[in-house]
């Protein structure tokens, strides 16, 4: 199936509403993954195609017949768009390439997902045989879904999106306010996030290039990107993952650059699959790529390991010779000492002071909804707590943050275990004995001045007071907004 191209310079504007029109049936995250039976959309497998196909068939409901058409790429008919997206949209779609028919059979040239409130099209995400073609552009991952629901935005200041595909990253940070543009090395992709920010109704500058190789004297207050990360021995592996033996060489040159490019403030959001060696922890390896051991957070949202013979399985789509693919990928693997593979979410952020780096992995689940906000709060206590200037108010009552409800102690009472209320997905690191002790004590009633005495009468030293509330902050474990 040949790759579709759209002709921009038509008409376009009927399809300003198609947004909405998709809206109307209902085509979203979590009513199609319902309608599919998947826990997430981004969950979408071609070993599962066909149960797809039957569960559309089932449901015969317009949102079915949506799904049917502009995700798993069946076939439909005249009468049927037309009564779905309205007389125009359909002609217009069909004027522009994006919907073909063959006598009375309609189908779609690109998929449609939902995501955020957006709706990107881009490049199908798999055909039926599990063939992809070169120079297609990247649909929706997992990684795609991640990315843009762990990276806060806020809502104003300049975002770049490199290695952009479809462009969804470009146009969310273009919908939250900020000033827009995307890269990427295949021209492809701009022509998708030139018309996907068109039907998002928003402004991104699309350009070609090669990474950071266009932008000039430039800096941002975000930057995202979902890079080519699979390591792989074949150079002539699909552009959206071709990345070298380690999968490093991409993301090693984004994280280099970010000193010069990521201003004061300013945050680096990056998903991938990352190597793991044995004996070189992957916080060490981004801050030696960083070049900075000062003014830092780097913080690394691990979802799921992968053991290296697995992880080869799962990305050998488009190798010809499924055999020799997977033996001459584990050799390499082998070869330079990779022993799994890791889905992470990694934030660089400059602080607006210097400090000895702040670098921390958390294993966590990876979210199936937005928790971009929660990222938010968090990084903004990280470069509250962390500044080395920092000392609480003695009026200040601290208080424990509302999104956890209870605090366990384990058996040996060394370590207090924070329970997360329902809505919120980031899971934290076990509290060690002295902050365990002290997060008893917030009431919303004492004042900081009582909380010391209460320290010191208990036997703690007084200088390990201000570290032990600063680690309860560093943990989410404060109320931030409250007044302190
Ligand atoms: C995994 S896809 C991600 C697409 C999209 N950002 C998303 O999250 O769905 C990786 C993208 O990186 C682009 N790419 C690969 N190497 C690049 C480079 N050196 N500079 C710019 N883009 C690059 C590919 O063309 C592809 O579109």
């Amino acid at each position: 199936m040949a790759l579709p191209s759209i002709d921009m310079e038509k008409d376009l504007s009927v399809l300003k509403t198609l947004r909405s029109t998709l809206e109307g049936h209902g085509y979203q995250e979590q009513a199609i993954a319902g309608l599919l039976d998947l826990w997430d959309i981004s969950e979408l497998s071609g070993a599962d195609y066909a149960l797809y196909c039957w569960k559309c068939r089932r449901a015969n409901t317009p949102l079915a017949h949506l799904v049917s058409t502009f995700l798993l790429g069946l076939p439909s008919s005249k009468p049927r768009l037309r009564k779905l997206l309205g007389r125009d949209a359909l002609e217009c779609l069909l004027d522009i390439g994006l919907i073909t028919h063959d006598g009375p059979i309609y189908s779609s040239e690109a998929v449609i997902y939902p995501c955020l409130g957006m709706i990107i099209f881009t490049d199908h995400w798999a055909l039926a045989g599990g063939v992809q073609e070169m120079g297609k552009v990247y649909e929706l991952g997992s990684d795609s879904y991640v990315l843009a629901r762990v990276t806060p935005r806020k809502g104003e200041g300049k975002a770049l999106d490199l290695c952009t595909g479809s462009g969804v990253h470009a146009v969310h940070s273009a919908i939250k306010g900020m000033v827009s543009s995307a890269v990427d090395i295949n021209p492809r992709a701009l022509m998708y996030t030139r018309f996907n920010s068109f039907l998002n109704e928003v402004d991104c500058s699309a350009a070609l290039a090669d990474l950071y190789s266009q932008t000039g004297e430039e800096s941002y207050d975000l930057i995202t990107a979902n890079p080519p990360f699979v390591p792989s021995p074949d150079k002539d592996v699909l552009i959206h993952r071709s990345a070298g033996e380690t999968g490093e060489e991409v993301p090693e040159r984004l994280v280099a650059a970010l000193p010069e490019k990521l201003r004061e403030g300013g945050l680096f959001s990056m998903v991938l699959e990352h190597p793991v060696f044995e004996d070189d922890p992957y916080l060490d390896r981004l801050e030696r790529w960083l070049g900075e051991t000062e003014g830092w957070c780097i913080l690394v949202l691990t979802f799921k390991e992968y053991p290296a013979a697995k992880y080869v399985v799962r990305h050998l789509g488009g190798v010809e010779d499924q055999e020799a693919g997977y033996n001459s990928y584990l050799e390499s693997y082998a070869a330079h000492g990779i022993v799994a593979m890791r889905f992470a979410n990694v934030f660089i952020q400059r602080l607006p002071y210097k400090a000895p780096n702040f670098k921390l992995n958390q294993n966590t689940v990876w979210p199936n909804r937005d928790i971009a906000q929660e990222m938010g709060d968090w990084f903004e206590a990280i470069s509250y707590y962390h500044n080395p200037d920092w000392e609480p108010d003695p009026n200040w009552r601290p208080k424990p943050n509302s999104i956890f409800k209870n605090c366990w102690r384990n058996q040996a009472q060394t370590q207090g275990i924070l329970e997360t209320d329902d809505q919120t997905w980031i899971e934290t690191s076990p509290l060690g004995l002295l902050e365990t002790t002290l997060f008893f004590w917030l009431d919303g009633n004492r004042k900081i001045s009582q909380l010391r005495e209460m320290w010191v009468e208990a036997g703690h030293q007084v200088s390990l007071f201000v570290p032990t509330l600063r680690k309860l902050g560093l943990n989410r474990a404060l109320e931030f907004r409250s007044s302190q």
